[in-house]
């Protein structure tokens, strides 16, 4: 897969399977522009873009929720490198969160961000796609049959975004753009610290629960970064609409 002279920019580029996506991208030669909001780790992974190719990335430092900030990323995308090929929605986190608290707080935050910043990216980014025949790609929790405690708002937002690439994906179809999603089960990257698991080790033994009471295993975000790449290439040109579990059979049980 070559993606040189192509232009992506990445939502969530600084970290977990964003900063893996846009590692992975410049490896294959692509010019990234990288949204996130901590600069120490936007620069991090900005160095290692730069290393793959000696393509100098562009590094947006902004948050999403804010108003503007959408298109503000994509215009000075444009500015910096002319064109925009792929769109990738990486940026999002999970809260836990219930109809029993006393606000609405944790629902507004991830309708405002996981849902809200993606559909506002794609309309931002459209324009330019529409010229380069581009797409989207967005990153979303696979769907469990179960239900869990404490994931209304994270499942309803997660069934939101699998419907919006569905829909959005018959609308772009009459103007050559294509749109995906990658459903995916837990994934190794530092969302566990939305949830106040913040060090390795605490994480890492919230992972071994996770694997021996569901049964599933852990990802590794360079694996949905591959799935990404891959769908983002030109290899499957007819790919619309789907939504590609990674979830070691996790829906099917
Ligand atoms: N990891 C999993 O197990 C899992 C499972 C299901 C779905 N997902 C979904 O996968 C996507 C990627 O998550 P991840 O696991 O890679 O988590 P992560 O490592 O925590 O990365 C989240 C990214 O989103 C960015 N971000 C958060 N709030 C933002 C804001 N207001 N404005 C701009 N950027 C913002 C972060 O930037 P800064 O850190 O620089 O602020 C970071 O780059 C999310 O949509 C998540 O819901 C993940």
């Amino acid at each position: 897969m070559d993606f040189t002279g192509k232009v992506a920019l990445v939502t969530g580029g600084s970290s977990g399977i964003g900063a893996a996506c846009a590692k992975l991208l410049a490896i294959h030669g692509a010019q990234v522009a990288l949204i996130g909001r901590d600069e120490h780790r936007l620069n991090k992974i900005g160095e290692i873009c730069h290393n793959a190719k000696g393509i100098p990335p562009l590094l947006l430092k902004l948050d999403l929720t804010e108003d503007g900030k959408c298109q503000e990323a994509v215009e000075n995308t444009i500015q910096k490198f002319g064109r925009l090929d792929v769109l990738v929605n990486s940026a999002g986190k999970c809260e836990i969160g219930s109809l029993l608290d006393e606000t609405t707080d944790v629902f507004d935050n991830l309708v405002k961000l996981n849902l809200g910043a993606t559909y506002k990216m794609t309309h931002c980014a459209l324009p330019h796609l529409i010229k380069t025949k581009g797409n989207v790609i967005v990153i979303a929790a696979m769907l469990y049959k179960k239900v869990r405690h404490g994931f209304v708002p994270f499942d309803v937002v997660n069934a939101g975004l699998t419907k919006f690439i569905k829909s959005a994906a018959v609308e772009l179809a009459t103007v050559g753009v294509r749109i995906n999603a990658v459903n995916i089960s837990v994934t190794r990257t530092n969302i566990m610290s939305n949830i106040n698991i913040e060090s390795p080790e605490e994480r890492e033994s919230a992972y071994r629960v996770l694997e021996s009471v569901s049964r599933i295993k852990i990802l590794e975000p360079e694996e949905v970064a591959r799935m990404v790449v891959f769908i983002a290439s030109n290899m499957c040109p007819s790919m619309s609409g789907a939504n590609v579990c990674i979830d070691s059979a996790a829906t099917s049980m």
